[in-house]
């Protein structure tokens, strides 16, 4: 029965005092929602939206129909949040949906979220990094500053993109859009490695590098710069509403469900992306003052305020251009460029490149103390405890997640990654739904400062709606995530199992 203990909630709490990065109590309701629409808005507004809406991969598109994508997944999340919010409340610790699970499903059932909860932050950020990269090239070629084709994207990308061609007739038109036509390019032109094309998503990596840097630095009372850059990318947003409320052709939003309810819900589950992010902000729970109050605030009202500005920007998106032609990498300054406003398009890639600046800061920010909790509790390598003497901040994680997310970004298929962080996240929030049921069953009388109402039909609602969401991925998705999981599973039975502290407490902490 070992592979269920739990770790007491009293024994989490005084845990976290030891973080050793100096946590100070000192975010308050605003701060926290800035936190989470910090970490929401990003990638998933600025790109995933076009494939959402015109299909992809193995997708097809919900159309401007996408507006009611955008509903369901809002749907969803809300009933997660509410779950998360009680955990936030009741275990006001570092380690995020990790540390519920240690405390209530038991250490195979944390160690399984925490592990997946790698797709989320580490793998989220893959995507994130190729958006960003994506938007950043199109502001440098507004300044006049062209990057080799084959250092600006994937191979993968560059393949698909040559195929396109090939059956469009051999030449790249107007309408397949420019990103197409520079992928086909670094194919033909990308440089030989023996028999192998070299094509790497260069900006990509440096940009996650560069956060990297700053991140063992320290970047501890970031939260007004997060403030400034949530104040920016709102602001660039409400530009793009105002004037794209001007070139909106209504003709554009029919057929309004072209793929009926299969496109609304796939939609659903690539846009639900744009979601993740709300939950990152229970990973400040130890630097937030009152969390019993705040953490549901900052939660529930950071996914509100996305919700209304993904609706309205779906609104305007879809009415900008015939949904077939979002289809690109940068959707939002593709319209734009299609009407022939580039220098709206700049401000907008401008807005794109801070947007997604901030979300790689935070889920930088926040793998590496997952990691930090999961070595603290023995399931990882006590490297991945330490501190650094000067900066007090989690390095050695902080590397490893900067290298993994980098290397990885510099090679992955945006489309790809994004559907195996959604599988990963979905799943994560599952697993903190059902805890909140077994919560409230084994240990009814806890102190629950936040409470999710109507429970178990709220957690239950998550459940559904999130594992509804899962099925909606294709299925090679799921095959990378049952791998995912299964070798998470050989890494806890060779180590955690074995070193866990629960099972050898510390003779200090006996
Ligand atoms: N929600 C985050 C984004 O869209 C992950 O970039």
């Amino acid at each position: 029965m070992s592979l269920f203990r739990t770790k007491p909630i009293a024994d989490l709490v005084p845990d976290g005092e030891h973080l050793g990065t100096g946590l100070k109590r000192s975010l308050g309701p605003w701060q926290l929602t800035a936190l989470g629409v910090g970490a929401i808005i990003g990638a998933g507004l600025f790109s995933t939206v076009g494939s959402a809406a015109a299909g992809g991969g193995e997708h097809v598109g919900a159309g401007p129909a996408l507006i009611i994508s955008f509903v369901l997944t809002a749907v969803a999340c809300g009933f997660a949040a509410l779950c998360y919010a009680e955990f936030a409340a009741m275990v006001p610790v570092a380690g995020s949906a990790y540390t519920y699970a240690y405390a209530t499903l038991g250490e195979l059932m944390a160690w399984i979220i925490g592990w997946d909860l790698i797709i989320e932050y580490a793998i989220g950020n893959v995507a994130v990094a190729i958006s960003w990269s994506g938007y950043f090239q199109q502001l440098l070629r507004g300044f006049g500053v062209h990057l080799p084709n084959w250092l600006g994207t994937d191979f993968r990308s560059a393949a698909q993109a040559t195929e396109k061609i090939a059956k469009a007739g051999g030449v790249c038109t107007a309408e397949l859009g420019d990103t197409v036509c520079r992928a086909a390019d670094a194919y033909a032109h990308a440089p030989h490695l023996g028999p192998v094309r070299v094509i790497f998503n260069l900006p990509a990596f440096l940009v996650v590098m560069a956060i990297t840097y700053v991140l063992i630095r320290g970047i501890r009372e970031s939260a007004w710069l997060n403030s400034l850059m949530v104040v920016l990318k709102l602001a660039i947003i409400v530009f793009f509403l105002v004037v794209g409320a001007f070139y909106v052709k209504p003709a554009n939003w029919t057929p309004f469900a072209p793929n009926g309810w299969s496109g609304i819900s796939a939609g659903a589950a690539v846009i639900f992306f744009a979601y993740i992010g709300f939950d990152a902000v229970s990973t400040a729970a130890e630097e937030t003052k009152d969390p019993q109050k705040n953490m549901p605030i900052g939660m529930l009202a950071s996914l509100g305020v996305c919700t209304v500005i993904y609706i309205l920007v779906a609104l305007v998106l879809t009415g900008l251009l015939p949904y077939k032609e979002l289809g690109t990498a940068e959707p939002l300054a593709t319209a734009f460029a299609a009407l022939g406003m580039n220098w709206t398009a700049g401000i907008i890639s401008a807005g794109a490149v801070l947007a997604t600046t901030s979300v790689l800061v935070v889920f930088q920010l926040g793998q590496p103390r997952i990691f930090f909790s999961m070595a603290r509790d023995g399931l990882l390598p006590p490297f991945a405890a330490k501190v650094h003497p000067k900066y007090q901040t989690p390095h050695i994680t902080t590397i490893l997640t900067g290298l993994f997310v980098g290397i990885f970004a510099g090679f992955a298929n945006i489309d790809e990654i994004v559907d195996l962080c959604n599988i990963g996240t979905l799943f994560a929030f599952v697993l903190v739904a059902l805890g909140i049921i077994i919560l409230r069953r084994t240990d009814p009388s806890r102190v629950r400062p936040f409470k999710t109402p109507w429970v178990p039909f709220v957690p239950l609602a998550a459940i559904a709606s999130c594992t509804y969401l899962m099925l909606q991925l294709p299925r090679t998705t799921w095959v990378r995530f049952v791998v995912w999981l299964a070798i998470g599973l050989v890494f806890y039975f060779a180590y955690g199992y074995r070193k866990s502290k629960l099972r050898h407490p510390a003779p200090t902490e006996v």
